[in-house]
């Protein structure tokens, strides 16, 4: 009797943990100089960016909506200074940008100004002349089945990510969210109130069902009122 081969093993998937900063009243974007909805650099305050980089010191690949890398003008992760007496650092985490579209500025500060060559993860309905302006500004440029989270997070570990630190926006930690795929999440609460359009940490279709219930395992205040919030799931999934 012919039987099918067993499917290979699943690989496990890296272990997640998003950042996000919000106003008090719930706002992830806060006008800048230009117009539009702003952004969330507007919102950030010292003890926010202390801790952004912190994390991004102990990341494998930092992983961005094209969105947030356009609104943000997103730029490669800087290497950190060494301490006194300590070796040189290696190079920075690359940063993963989630495109359908492909529709990234290949003379951005993305791709002009990093040490570590960025990671465009796309499909093949991207317009190829698009891959191929990336590809030469300097991207190592993905081209996956789909943009699920799982395919996503697949490829990551593929290139040997372990630790991935999703920056958002609120579309990719909506699909994050709905594939049950965050492991950790970096809170920041600033101490102002805003008002206006600017909408939640995640965003996407549906609400996930069951809610994906998470634990405080730490928090902070800063002086400024700013409070840090780490929360994390209770068990990482073994195989995602
Ligand atoms: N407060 C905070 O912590 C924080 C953090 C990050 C961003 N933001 C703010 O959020 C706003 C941007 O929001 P956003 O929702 O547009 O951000 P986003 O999630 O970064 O970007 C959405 C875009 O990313 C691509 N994408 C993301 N997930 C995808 C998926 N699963 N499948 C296919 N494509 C996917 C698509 O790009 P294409 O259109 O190229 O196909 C989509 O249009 C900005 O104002 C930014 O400043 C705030």
């Amino acid at each position: 009797m012919h039987t099918e081969p067993p499917p290979p093993p699943h690989p496990p998937r890296p272990r997640v943990t998003a950042i996000m900063v919000a106003s008090l009243d719930g706002a992830v974007a806060a006008p800048g100089t230009a117009p539009g909805p702003g952004t969330s650099r507007g919102l950030s305050t010292p003890a926010d960016r202390e801790l952004f980089r912190r994390l991004r010191r102990a990341t494998d690949v930092v992983l961005v909506g094209a969105g947030t890398a356009r609104a943000e003008d997103y730029r490669g992760v800087r290497r950190r200074r060494p301490l006194p007496d300590e070796p040189a650092p290696g190079p920075p985490p690359p940063v993963a940008v989630v495109t359908g579209s492909a529709d990234l500025d290949p003379g951005a500060v993305l791709f002009t100004d990093t040490l570590t060559a960025p990671i465009v993860l796309t499909t093949a309905a991207a317009p190829a002349g698009r891959r191929d302006a990336l590809a030469a500004a300097g991207a190592d440029v993905a081209v996956l089945p789909d943009l699920e989270p799982g395919t996503l997070l697949a490829e990551l570990a593929r290139r040997g990510h372990a630790a991935v630190l999703c920056e958002g926006g609120p579309t990719l930690l909506g699909a994050l969210i709905d594939a049950d795929a965050v492991d950790e999440l970096r809170l920041t609460l600033v101490p102002v109130l805003l008002g206006g359009p600017a909408g939640r940490i995640a965003t996407g279709p549906v609400a996930a069902v069951p809610p994906r219930a998470l634990r405080l395992a730490g928090h902070a205040a800063a002086a400024d009122g700013t409070l840090l919030l780490h929360y994390t799931r209770r068990a990482h999934p073994p195989n995602g």
